[in-house]
């Protein structure tokens, strides 16, 4: 009989809405070196072995597949629709017609409702899936109080007509935060933002959780598997810093799960993607098991080195100098 990890020794984390959240989940984004049915095959494989928390997007070019998948896996009786976390977002160029865009994922995914619907990016700026790191959209523009509230407000709307039961955030800054907080009737229940142990983003992080906003940590071992345009001389291997290389051989352990025992200890919630068995399983038992030390932790908080891999310079607008200016680094909204 293959692995499989019982899901009640998951850690579980509260969002303030009371619902339970796992602490750890599946990626679902392929990018361009897993296809739709190596990812598909992945989320079967993966829920089988105890997994219940899938972050998927429309953009991700999978959910057509997934949603197969889920169908089966709820028709086989491996896992109720209740147990499972299913999340989704709005892709940058649907802000207008969010809730198109929610009810195609739900009828990709085969779903009635989703858990958690994220804005993708703040941002209505569209890029080609897959296109190359100096393609610039014209039409793009800098984030905007007023259109963001607009799309939150068709976001909202989908909470209260029962197509998604939270909504949340992605890719946003303390700023843009302060700005929009005040004005969401419904509050974000989670902020999805790049999370490992050379990028912590501890203001932000702090930020969050002191406005229980729940936050979940995507790219949360490096994303290694990246593709070439999306890597520069500069980035950081989180696998390779000495701080995780050394805790890793003390556990006796890969160093990628040293980053996902971190995160979940520390209390993001990250969504590591594989496709590979021993891999994704390994990256869900490690969380049950053999915690890190304090002292530990404190090494890694120790080791942030300020390295941010989704740099996002795709959505920049004409007359911007630089990926810096879609993070707000000054503090003030750019
Ligand atoms: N909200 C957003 O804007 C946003 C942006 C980016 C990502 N995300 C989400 O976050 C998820 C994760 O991000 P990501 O895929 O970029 O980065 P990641 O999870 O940090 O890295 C994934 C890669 O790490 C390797 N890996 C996974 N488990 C491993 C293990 N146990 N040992 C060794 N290597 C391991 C695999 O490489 P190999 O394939 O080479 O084995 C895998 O492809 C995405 O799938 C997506 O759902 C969201």
């Amino acid at each position: 009989m293959s692995e499989r990890i019982n899901p009640a020794i998951v850690p579980k984390r509260k969002l303030y809405t009371g619902a339970e959240m796992p602490a750890l989940g599946l990626g679902t984004f392929g990018s361009d070196k897993y296809g739709p049915d190596a990812v598909a095959e992945a989320v079967y494989g993966a829920v089988q072995g105890g997994y219940r928390l899938l972050d998927c997007a429309e953009v991700y070019q999978n959910e057509d597949r997934v949603g197969e998948v889920l169908e089966k896996l709820l028709a086989e009786g491996v896992v109720t629709r209740e147990e499972l976390f299913i999340t989704s977002k709005v892709w940058n160029d649907n802000h207008r017609q969010v809730e198109a865009s929610c009810r195609r994922s739900l009828e990709n995914l085969k779903l009635d409702y989703i858990d958690l619907y994220f804005v993708h990016w703040p941002f209505p700026n569209y890029h080609a899936p897959g296109c190359d790191g100096d393609s610039r959209n014209p039409d793009s523009r800098p984030f905007s109080v007023e259109e963001f509230m607009d799309t939150w407000r068709q976001c909202e709307k989908l909470v209260d007509d029962g197509l998604v039961r939270h909504i949340g955030m992605s890719n946003m800054t303390i700023p843009k935060l302060e700005a929009v907080l005040p004005l969401c009737r419904i509050k974000p229940a989670a902020l999805e933002l790049e999370c490992h142990p050379a990028f912590q983003q501890q203001e932000l992080f702090d930020y969050a959780c002191a406005h229980q906003i729940q936050p979940v940590g995507f790219c949360p071992i490096g994303s290694p598997s990246r593709p070439e345009r999306d890597k520069t001389a500069e980035d950081v291997v989180d696998m390779e810093m000495p701080e995780i290389e050394e805790i890793a051989r003390a556990h006796q352990v890969h160093p990628a799960l040293i980053c996902l025992k971190w995160a979940v200890q520390r209390g993001q919630i990250p969504i590591p993607f594989s496709v590979k068995k021993p891999q994704y399983m390994g990256n869900l038992r490690c969380i049950t098991e053999d915690p890190l030390t304090e002292a530990e932790m404190e090494r890694i908080a120790g080791a942030d080195k300020n390295c941010r891999l989704v740099k996002g310079q795709v959505f920049l607008w004409p007359g911007a100098s630089g990926w810096e200016d879609l993070w707000d680094l000054d503090g003030t909204i750019h």
